[in-house]
């Protein structure tokens, strides 16, 4: 069983801040930013929440598809960043969307998660334990970061997306995943209010990165898993129609394109707008390629995730 791509939805903030005004906040420019990271904007949250992107993002999904919320069995939220601990995000937007009949829970696995929750769906419904399932991407990484942080603070966004999944006679979804916990202090992130009681409380209050050292783990990463889940099906690369990375950095997918030793025109980007938006990044490019009609039935799609934990995962499904 495969649970198709029934519907997709995205939100993002309208209030833009883009490199020059960020340039106003901390010593950074326009050209920095664009030529190390290919962000030349973010939307950034003002009143709205984590759960009201995932709720406007799950609404578009939702009319799009035709499914009615009480045929939903399954909401699941991949997030770092909701605005309650408890009750989880995907609760919250269960009751706002009258998806009665559903279970919901979070998946917290920062830049991944929205490809772990994706893998998650797809086996509880080749399993045959769910008929319909929304999983969701939404994340508010601007209120995470330390915007005096130059090395951080220029590479994020907030937004949402959302996928409907629906069961169907099919190809299974191809699935991959690693995580490696002794590598965790390379990208790391505490709420505003969590009171640290080491020495290092004013490195680890917020997002605290080593870039270089994330940069040298998703180019080797990347490719790595995206080879180890085609060899599973006995699948050549460039068999595949779109390799749809997380957003984090264009140098970052143009790496992974040189590795596999494919044409960039097969990595959808659209980081420059967005700048990192986390869990979301994956599902608003579902999203605004579903709606310019970029996918034709039967096209092969891998998505890709990767980031803190350090953690990193990859799927394969057909359109
Ligand atoms: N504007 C201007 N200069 C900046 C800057 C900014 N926003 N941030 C850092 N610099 C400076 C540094 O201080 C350093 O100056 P120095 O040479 O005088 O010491 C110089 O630019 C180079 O810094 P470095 O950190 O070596 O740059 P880099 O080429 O590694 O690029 C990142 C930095 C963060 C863009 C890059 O490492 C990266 O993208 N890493 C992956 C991050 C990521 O995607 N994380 C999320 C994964 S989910």
């Amino acid at each position: 069983m495969i649970g198709r791509i029934y519907g997709t939805g995205s939100y993002v903030p309208n209030r833009i801040v883009d490199n020059n005004e960020l340039s106003k906040y901390v010593d950074t420019n326009d050209t920095w930013i664009r030529e190390r990271t290919g962000i030349a904007r973010r939307h950034v949250i003002e009143e709205e929440t984590t759960s009201f992107m995932a709720v406007q993002a799950a609404k578009k999904a939702l009319l799009q598809s035709e499914v009615k919320p009480e045929e939903i069995d399954l909401i699941l939220v991949a997030t770092s960043s909701s605005e309650t601990i408890f009750p989880c995000t995907a609760c919250i937007v269960q009751s706002e969307i009258g998806a009665v009949h559903a279970v919901g829970y979070d998946i917290n696995a920062a830049c991944t998660g929205f490809v772990l929750a994706f893998q998650t769906a797809q086996a509880y419904i080749d399993a045959r334990i769910y008929k319909t399932a929304l999983v969701i991407g939404a994340d508010s990484m601007t209120n995470l970061v330390d915007w005096t942080d130059r090395s951080t603070c220029i590479l994020f966004g907030d937004g949402a997306g959302a996928v409907l999944l629906r069961a169907e006679e099919g190809k299974p979804c191809l699935m991959a995943a690693h995580s490696d916990g002794t590598k965790a202090n390379a990208l790391t992130g505490m709420s505003r209010h969590h009171k640290a009681v080491t020495s290092l409380e004013d490195k680890i209050t917020y997002v605290h990165m080593d870039g270089q050292a994330v940069f040298k783990f998703a180019v080797r990463k990347v490719p790595e898993i995206i080879e180890e889940l085609l060899a599973d099906a006995s699948l050549g690369v460039e068999e595949i129609d779109y390799f749809i990375l997380h957003q984090a950095n264009k140098r970052i997918i143009e790496a992974v394109a040189k590795r596999l030793r494919l044409d960039l025109t097969k990595f959808p980007m659209n980081l420059e707008e967005y700048a990192n938006t986390s869990g979301a990044s994956i599902p608003i490019l579902l999203d605004e390629m579903k709606r310019n009609q970029r996918f034709q039935r039967g096209d092969k799609v891998v998505l890709a995730g990767f980031g803190a934990g350090l953690s990193w995962a990859a799927c394969m499904f057909e359109w």
